[in-house]
């Protein structure tokens, strides 16, 4: 194939109008290319940002971790030794440091989720698990109605839980956050996205949907002060 020339008459590499018996080629990075090439390298950006997202189907739970996709997704990541962290653990055996605020759990603390991680380490562990009611109704109908006083407050207890999770995880720990949103600790936190999974319950049920994502090892420095 001859080199495609553009409206100028010659093979620039740089503009966006390059046309050869029919095809449109763009420039990136100096190269011509056709349109699949520019989704395939987006694509590949996209796989390199690690920014996964998959889906799957299962019978809900209200022990989420017992749901199959997902224990396959924890047991994928977590390893024996580590040290995890779940204020909102229920029955669940995943973290080696629990918490619920519904006395009759099985978990090792049973206190509101803030007041508990506020008792940890900063930097202590290397999982942290972040599972909490996903709406009031769902409070009453399979959690005994626990944490009814957050009713209605859910972004408030979020973002408390979120921010002391974010103290007590290591740098390059991992963050698993379950719900009926994508967000994660985001770029609030500048974490990194690792993986996205949707589990479809079906009938007229929300998915779960599931985001794991890496904490910085660094944090970004900001530029120094000039001196005066
Ligand atoms: C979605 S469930 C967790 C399920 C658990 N991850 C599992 O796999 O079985 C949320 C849990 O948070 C507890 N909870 C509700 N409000 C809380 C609060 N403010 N602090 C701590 N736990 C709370 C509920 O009792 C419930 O067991």
């Amino acid at each position: 194939m001859s080199e495609p020339k553009c409206s100028a008459g010659q093979p620039c590499g740089a503009c966006t109008a390059c046309v050869l018996d029919g095809v449109s080629f763009w420039a990136i990075d100096g190269v011509m290319a056709t349109l699949s090439d520019r989704v395939d390298r987006a694509l590949a950006a996209a796989r390199e940002q690690g920014a996964r997202i998959h889906r799957a189907w299962a019978m809900p739970n209200a022990d989420t971790f017992s749901i199959p996709p997902i224990r396959r997704m924890l047991s994928a990541r977590i390893r024996p030794g580590m040290q995890v962290v779940d204020p909102f653990a229920r029955n669940s055996t995943w973290g080696t440091t629990t918490n619920d605020l519904n006395p009759d759990t099985d978990a090792h603390h049973h206190l509101p989720a803030e007041v508990f991680l506020a008792k940890l380490g900063a930097r202590a562990y290397d999982v942290a698990l972040f599972d909490p009611p996903y709406s009031p109704r769902q409070m009453t109908e399979c959690y005994s109605k626990v944490g009814h006083p957050n009713n209605g407050r859910n972004a408030k207890l979020y973002s408390a839980v979120r921010a002391e999770l974010d103290r007590v995880l290591r740098p390059g720990g991992l963050a698993f956050s379950f719900g009926w949103n994508s967000s994660g600790f985001g770029k609030k936190y500048g974490y990194e996205r690792l993986e996205t999974l949707l589990v479809c319950h079906g009938g007229a049920h929300n998915d779960t949907i599931c985001v794991v994502e890496r904490k910085p090892l660094a944090l970004p420095t900001t530029p120094e002060e000039p001196k005066r």
